[in-house]
């Protein structure tokens, strides 16, 4: 199945009342964790790239990889999303690739840190816009600055300095045209979200509920949203990590968030952590081997669990076979007729 448009899985998504898992990649090991555990669960799947990703593992590297995931899996409706686009360049770079799918973060300056001013973003995400919908591409944009850093990428501080205001959210929209709107509701990047198990004063589940009943149709994303467990965290502590006590955002909270609007899920700490766990595991137990196939391996099967019960647990699962795909062409044509609304329903306060 050639590569999907994240805009129909979004809306295929919003159908079935289920949210869709959008995780990262770096190398082919990640990869191939994700298509075993949607091909075990059925579930149509978001692979993403941050710019970190994409230097890392070279971008035709990465690209090939996700094209060879989606020929050996045809029955998986997969979309290719650039993580935290940071300017226009970045985005287009990602769509003339082969991307079927670009987040223009303009919550923040093209260096990734500095929090820009609401013109601003609405400036370059609406530029984002109008080049990908021509090209059939869909456009996540941010409102509001999420906490901490990823990949060099983030305003750093915690989740709660700069929650999107409902008002804005729905201006933004509208201004936009964006297929898909990230908020910030608390949550931020890495393992170090929280100090104490969150509960409803700490994440801002309310502002969430609030911009879903403004913005009933759009697709909100929820970044930031490993869980963090435990079982992980005490994996890598037990061969040797350091990693300090920390807690993630609650599988139940994701869950209500998907009630209310949200149709993707941004996951990479928590398949971070599994694949470490595994790794030091094998080291510290067997240390006397060193074909990396002997820790890849394990760790790819660690990193597949947590893949497999994300989508267990979003709602994805068994979904993969409801739909044919759209093809780029088409959607294209549709942004340009009209019969892809790129117009928010707005709802009165
Ligand atoms: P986590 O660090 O919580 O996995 O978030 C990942 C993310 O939001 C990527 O954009």
């Amino acid at each position: 199945m050639p590569l999907v448009s994240m805009r129909q899985l979004l809306d295929e998504a919003a159908k079935g009342g289920y949210g869709v898992g959008a995780f990262n990649v770096n190398d082919m090991e990640q990869i191939q964790a994700i298509m075993m555990a949607a091909k075990e669960t059925k579930s149509p799947v978001i692979v993403q790239a941050s710019r970190g990703a994409r230097q890392f593992a070279e971008d035709l590297y990465l690209f090939k990889l996700i094209q060879a995931a989606a020929e050996l899996n045809p029955e998986i409706p997969i979309a290719m999303h650039q993580d935290h686009g940071n300017s226009f360049e970045t985005c287009k770079s990602a769509i003339e690739l082969g991307y079927t799918s670009v987040m223009m973060d303009g919550s923040l300056k093209s260096d990734g840190k500095t929090p820009s001013t609401f013109e601003e973003n609405v400036e370059v995400t609406r530029k984002v816009v109008d080049f990908a919908h021509e090209r059939g591409v869909t456009v996540e944009g941010e409102i509001g600055v999420l906490g901490g850093v990823e990949d060099g990428h983030g305003a750093g501080g915690s989740g709660l300095d700069h929650i999107t205001d409902p008002d804005q959210a729905v201006e933004f929209a509208e201004r936009t045209g964006v297929d898909a709107l990230a908020i910030a509701i608390g949550t931020s990047h890495g393992a170090y979200k929280f100090t104490k198990k969150p509960d409803g004063s700490v994440l801002k589940m309310d502002v969430l509920i609030a911009i879903h009943k403004r913005l009933p149709k759009t697709h909100l994303v929820m970044h930031g949203s490993s869980s963090v467990p435990k079982d992980l965290q005490d994996v890598v502590n037990q061969y040797g990590g350091k990693l300090k006590e920390t807690w993630g955002v609650p599988v139940e909270e994701i869950q209500l968030g998907i009630r209310n609007g949200v149709r993707k899920i941004n996951v990479d700490t928590d398949n971070r952590l599994a694949i470490t766990g595994a790794i030091r595991k094998v080291l510290w137990e067997t240390p006397e081997k060193f074909d990396p196939r002997d820790y890849l391996k394990p760790a790819r099967e660690a990193m597949k669990k947590v893949v497999a019960a994300r989508m267990v647990e979003f709602g994805q699962a068994g979904h993969a076979g409801d739909y044919a795909p759209i093809s780029i062409e088409q959607i294209a044509k549709g942004y340009k007729d009209g019969s892809l609304s790129t117009r928010p329903l707005v709802a009165s306060k």
